[in-house]
């Protein structure tokens, strides 16, 4: 039987586990990767598919996450390892949760040498460093910046500090409070961005771009990253939210929260892309630029704008922070495990895991130079073609373990947890909202999911070229 509350602590209330859990998806993902992976893939179809994952895939998966979190609470190795023999299944189950800690460890590790980048980027908003500054003189500092590894990690070292200082304090101790305050200043600062953005010659380009579909322009490589990039933003598929899930109130509601999380999110991102197009626009600058687009473009508007310095700095600040609350959700998993598996103190716990994701973390440092000496040459089915560790880390993360993370988690959902079990704790009756979530859960998510894998593999080529002649007839071609 599982335990009736967590060893590790619970929320306060269901609000606090609302801002942890929206503290933890909002993050890097959405003001940094959600706008340069857009301009990667040519805007408006690529938003479409994204959106489309994000209602039909992940709220689902959400609150399957958060279901299993709050009936194991455990860690998620053990919560999985819990809730299979409560189901008379396999405690094999606990691989899911082990795969998750892995994922975490791997996707910490780069994504605190981004966070890195925000920090360097406050103390040079703050210097004003980008007043007035042409967009060639934009690109000189960032190019600058990236190719210096001393610089790099010196922040991501500070990063990593960061991080272990929150956790290491537990579930309460600050990080409620810091969500509470830093989210909605995010908020109004973006808004602003977006206030700018808007009097800018691109912003009519750049509504166009993001919300004009252009499906044709849509390959496999680009679905996968859309669809990976929802469980990135809502932080599924490796088991953070299913620890939040195990702090959880019993009282709370699992739909009602997983959908205010996830607008929340959603809303975040196009706000972002609303900021950020209309600079690459008005600049003719190049919406493909990669992982550098925000540090290429929201600087030139700091340097125009009144007040741009502050302005600036707060920017990067709440960015920052952003991250943080997000990265203190990617090691909680490992923590929880560490102190339940080894019997060790939350700090030592804290302290192993946050070491061992800083010298995973070294590799992604040194991948960003010119002449970096960690190069990988891959093509993986239609996905860019890049070198460099920091793309393998991402592509292996966010592409591959978090929808295989997420597709058994929906199994586990909708097949192994009895139905009673899945009914009872998110108390939605037997109506239709239930059986909604029950048919996506058990067909629909785990479905698409391994349709757009199985893609990339190329295994359904020959499924295809069997129905060719039927979606040429449908489509009305000859
Ligand atoms: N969702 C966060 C972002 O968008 C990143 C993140 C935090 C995450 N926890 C996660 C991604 C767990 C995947 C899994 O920046």
């Amino acid at each position: 039987m599982p335990p009736k509350t967590s060893v590790h602590g619970s929320w306060s209330s269901r609000w606090a586990f609302i801002l942890a859990a929206t503290g933890s998806a909002v993050g890097l993902g959405n003001i940094w990767k959600f706008p340069y992976i857009t301009g990667e893939n040519g805007g408006g179809a690529f938003v479409i598919v994204y959106l489309i994952c994000v209602a039909l895939i992940g709220i689902p998966i959400m609150m399957s996450e958060i279901m299993l979190g709050r009936r194991g609470r455990q860690s998620p190795v053990n919560t999985m390892h819990t809730l299979a023999i409560e189901s008379g299944h396999h405690p094999a189950w606990k691989y899911l949760g082990i795969m998750g800690v892995m994922a975490g460890f791997l996707i910490l590790s780069y994504y605190s040498v981004i966070a890195g980048w925000a920090l360097e980027y406050l103390t040079k908003a703050s210097s004003g460093d980008f007043t007035r500054q042409t967009p060639d003189g934009i690109k000189t500092l960032f190019s600058n910046f990236i190719d210096d590894p001393k610089h790099l990690m010196l922040w991501h070292t500070i990063f990593m500090v960061m991080t272990f200082l929150v956790v290491a304090r537990g579930v309460r101790g600050g990080l409620e409070l810091a969500v509470k305050l830093l989210m909605p200043a995010l908020l109004v600062i973006l808004l602003v961005l977006v206030g700018y953005s808007m009097n800018t010659t691109g912003f009519g380009a750049a509504v166009e771009y993001l919300f004009t579909p252009d499906f044709s322009a849509l390959s496999w490589g680009a679905v996968l990253t859309a669809m990976g990039h929802a469980f990135f933003t809502l932080s599924l598929g490796m088991g953070a939210i299913m620890v939040y899930g195990s702090y959880l109130p019993r009282d709370a509601s699992i739909a009602k929260t997983t959908f205010i999380i996830a607008f929340a999110d959603t809303a975040v991102a196009l706000l972002a892309g609303l900021a950020i197009f209309p600079l690459v626009f008005s600049n003719s600058l190049e919406a493909g630029s990669g992982p550098g687009l925000i540090f290429l473009t929201l600087p030139l508007a700091f340097g125009q704008m009144p007040y741009g310095t502050l302005f600036g700095a707060l920017f990067f600040l709440l960015l920052a922070f952003a991250a943080w609350t997000s990265a203190i959700s990617l090691l909680e998993p490992a923590v929880t495990w560490l102190v339940e598996n080894r019997n060790i103190k939350r700090v030592t716990a804290t302290m192993i895991a946050g070491t061992f994701t800083w010298l995973v973390g070294i590799l992604t440092v040194f991948s960003f130079q010119k002449d970096s000496p960690i190069i990988f040459s891959f093509n993986f089915g239609g996905v860019k073609k890049e070198n460099g560790f920091f793309d393998v880390l991402d592509i292996l993360t966010a592409n591959i373990m978090l929808p295989i993370g997420g597709i058994l988690i929906a199994v586990f959902a909708g097949w192994i947890m009895s139905r009673e079990a899945s009914r009872d704790e998110l108390e939605m009756g037997e109506g239709n909202a239930y059986k909604t979530w029950r048919v996506i859960t058990r067909y629909i998510a785990p479905a698409l999911v391994s349709i757009v894998i199985l893609q990339l593999f190329g295994l359904l080529d020959p499924i295809f070229t069997l129905f060719a002649p039927i979606i040429d007839l449908l489509s009305n071609r000859p």
